[in-house]
């Protein structure tokens, strides 16, 4: 009999033929996330559960279940999985690093563009036939070439951003916890305190996964510091940008703009937000190519399949239990 997984949300059709080659895959029959009861009750006696990042797998759902072995996690972030609980209960947790890199980057970039040259208000604008004739000052925006962009987060899509800039002929800035020496020889990327990168930069993109640390990093103290005529953009967690402060800097004009792929409360959106015209809002899309959704859902496969084979999956968050 083969052992039993529980997979959150459908996934694309290939990767749930994946799943099936290995488990008896239970699914979830709506086309809605699940609430905490509803995940507790669908993987009662599942070895393996797959979810996604808006799923709160916390301590409760996790000792739920007594045959829970392995939490493969559908995202790169895992801010949703209590580490803590599913290591003390020798719980193997995985995630999709690598796949997503480049379409995360790709997004960020569409983001920067559209809030630097205005193409939603542009768009908008279009559809509702007010193009009256070529103007010399229609919807002017920002240049982008020649500016300062400031990478805070030099991970793999930090690094992949940064890369995306040079054609841009940009300075770049960039600030983590260490230095990244890859990144500066690839890109001249120079490596500056977080205050300096704030006050500097043109453009302020965050590449940082949500921790305590991470939390409200970016709040009133910082919008201060920033150019008025920067436009910040996140496409890493919501959490990280203290989203009222961020709406009060652009009431008062202390920046110029913001281009949002994730949400404090998400999938709410603080109201004032969508009634201001310099923010570019999408709903977290920065994985979501036909592509990468595809290649996450295969990795997250082999993470669920090599925890059931006793072997160690390639993309563990909690490598203490390998050594239990
Ligand atoms: C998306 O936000 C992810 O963490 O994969
Ligand atoms: C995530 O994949 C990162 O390292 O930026």
């Amino acid at each position: 009999m083969k052992p039993r997984i529980f997979v959150t949300r459908s996934l694309p059709k290939k990767v749930m033929v994946r799943l099936e080659e290995d488990f008896e895959v239970i699914g979830n029959p709506y086309d809605r996330s699940l609430s905490k009861t509803e995940i507790i009750t669908g993987m009662k006696g599942c070895r393996i559960l797959l979810c996604l990042l808006n799923d709160i797998i916390d301590r409760d759902v996790i000792e739920s279940n007594p045959e829970l072995v392995g939490i493969s996690n559908y995202a790169v972030g895992y801010n949703n999985i209590d580490l803590k609980a599913a290591s003390e209960r020798n719980i193997y947790v995985t995630n999709t690093p690598g796949v997503l890199t480049e379409t995360t980057a790709d997004l960020t970039w569409a983001l920067l563009m559209a809030i630097a040259r205005r193409i939603v208000e542009a768009d908008s604008f279009a559809r509702a036939g007010k193009f009256k004739g070529w103007a010399p000052m229609l919807m002017l925006g920002n240049d982008i070439f020649g500016k300062t962009l400031g990478i805070i987060g030099t991970g793999r899509i930090g690094a992949a951003v940064a890369r995306r800039s040079l054609g841009f002929k940009m300075e770049l800035l960039y600030h983590d916890k260490i230095e990244n020496s890859s990144l500066i020889s690839e890109s001249n990327a120079r490596y500056v305190a977080l205050s300096e990168l704030i006050k500097r930069s043109d453009f302020i993109t965050l590449h940082l996964p949500l921790t305590s640390e991470t939390q409200d990093l970016i709040g009133e103290t910082e919008f201060e510091l920033m150019k008025n005529t920067a436009c910040l953009i996140n496409t890493s967690r919501g959490k990280i940008i203290d989203e009222i402060a961020l709406v009060h800097a652009l009431r008062k004009a202390k920046i110029a703009g913001a281009a949002l792929d994730v949400f404090y409360n998400e999938p709410a959106i603080t109201e004032e937000l969508i009634n201001l015209p310099n923010v570019v809002l999408s709903p977290h899309i920065g994985s979501a190519s036909i592509e990468t959704r595809t290649k996450m859902g295969l990795l997250a496969a082999r993470n669920a399949r090599d925890i059931i084979m006793g072997k160690n999956p390639q993309a563990i968050v909690n490598p203490e239990v390998l050594s239990k």
